[in-house]
C-alpha cells in the first residue's frame, strides 16, 4: 500500500518523541542500521544521550507550535529536510469516569493529537515538493473502540486513525507514505502506571522492530504483537451488545 521503506542507510529520520520507549528505541534500531536520526522530546538531556553526535538531539514541547517549527528549522539548516517523520509523542493517564478532569483531558488532546497538527503544516510541503518520503502516526489499538480506563487517552488515539486515514488518501497518490501504527502493550515508561496485567507485553525493542518489518512491508496499519492486537481487530467489529460484555469479561471491569 506504501512504498516498503527497506534500507535506512543515510536516510533523514525525525522522531518526534524520542526521549523514552519506542522512541528511543526506534532511533538506536535506526542509527544501527545507519539512517541519520533526529530525535526531538521535551528532556533535551536524554535525546543528547540517545543520538549523541551521530544525529540531532533538537528539544522541542509538541503542544508549542512555535518551539517544533524551531526544531524543524534546526533540522532543516542541518539536512535540507527530511525522509521519514514518526510521530510517537504521547501522554497517558489511566482513569475512570468518576476520575476524569477537564485539565487532564486537555493535556492528552494537545499532546498526542494537537502535536501532530503542529507538526503537519511543517514537514509536508517539503514532503510533497520531494514526491517520497513518508510520515507514521504511532497510535494505539486503544484507538479502535471504548475502553476501561481510557477516557482521556482513547478518544485521541481514535482520531489519530481517522487522521492517518484521511491523509493517505490525500499523500499516497502523490508519493508520500503514510503508515499508522497501533502497539498493543509495550513496555515503557507510559505504561508502568498500569496496575492491572498486560496482556502480550513486548518490550520496546521488540516493538521497534515491529515498526521497521512494517516498513518494509509498505503497511498502511502496522499493529503488533498480532496474537493481541489480531484479538482487538475482532472486537473491533462487534455489535455493541456482544462487545460490551466481551470487555467487562476480559478486563474485569
Ligand atoms: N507503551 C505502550 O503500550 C503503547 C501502546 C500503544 C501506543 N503507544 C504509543 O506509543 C507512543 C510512545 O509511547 P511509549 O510507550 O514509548 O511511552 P514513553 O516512553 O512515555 O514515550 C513518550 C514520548 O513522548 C514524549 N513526549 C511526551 N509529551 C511530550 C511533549 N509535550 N512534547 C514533546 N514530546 C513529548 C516523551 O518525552 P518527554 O517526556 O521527554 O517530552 C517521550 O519521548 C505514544 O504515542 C503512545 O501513546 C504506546
Amino acid at each position: 500500500m506504501n512504498v516498503r521503506i527497506r534500507d535506512w542507510q543515510d536516510k533523514r529520520v525525525w522522531l518526534v518523541g524520542a526521549s523514552s520507549g519506542i522512541g528511543a528505541a526506534l532511533a538506536k534500531t535506526l542509527i544501527a542500521r545507519g539512517a541519520r536520526v533526529a530525535a526531538t522530546a521535551r528532556s533535551q538531556d536524554a535525546l543528547d544521550a540517545l543520538v549523541g553526535k551521530k544525529g540531532l538531539a533538537v528539544a522541542a514541547d509538541v503542544t508549542q507550535p512555535d518551539a517544533l517549527a524551531a526544531a524543524y528549522g534546526r533540522i532543516r539548516a542541518a539536512w535540507g529536510g527530511v525522509d521519514v517523520v514518526v510521530y510517537l509523542a504521547g501522554t497517558y493517564k489511566p482513569q475512570r469516569a468518576w476520575e476524569l478532569t477537564v485539565a487532564d483531558a486537555r493535556r492528552h488532546v494537545e499532546v498526542n493529537l494537537m502535536g501532530v497538527y503542529h507538526l503537519l503544516p511543517l514537514v509536508l510541503p517539503g514532503l510533497l515538493a520531494q514526491k517520497s518520503g513518508a510520515i507514521a502516526i504511532v497510535s494505539s489499538v486503544a484507538g479502535y473502540r471504548g475502553l476501561p480506563n481510557s477516557l482521556a487517552y482513547g478518544p485521541t488515539k481514535a482520531a489519530l486513525i481517522n487522521l492517518a486515514e484521511a491523509l493517505y488518501i490525500d499523500l499516497a497518490p502523490r508519493g508520500v507514505g503514510v503508515f499508522l501504527v497501533n502497539p498493543g502493550f509495550v513496555e515503557t515508561p507510559l505504561t508502568a502506571q498500569n496496575t492491572f496485567r498486560m496482556p502480550a507485553l513486548i518490550s520496546a525493542e521488540a516493538a521497534a522492530d515491529e515498526i521497521l518489518r512494517g516498513f518494509a512491508r509498505g503497511e498502511f496499519e502496522i499493529h503488533f504483537p498480532k496474537r493481541f492486537t489480531r484479538m482487538l481487530a475482532t472486537l473491533r467489529h462487534l455489535p455493541y451488545a456482544l462487545y460490551f460484555p466481551a470487555v467487562r469479561k476480559s478486563t474485569g471491569t
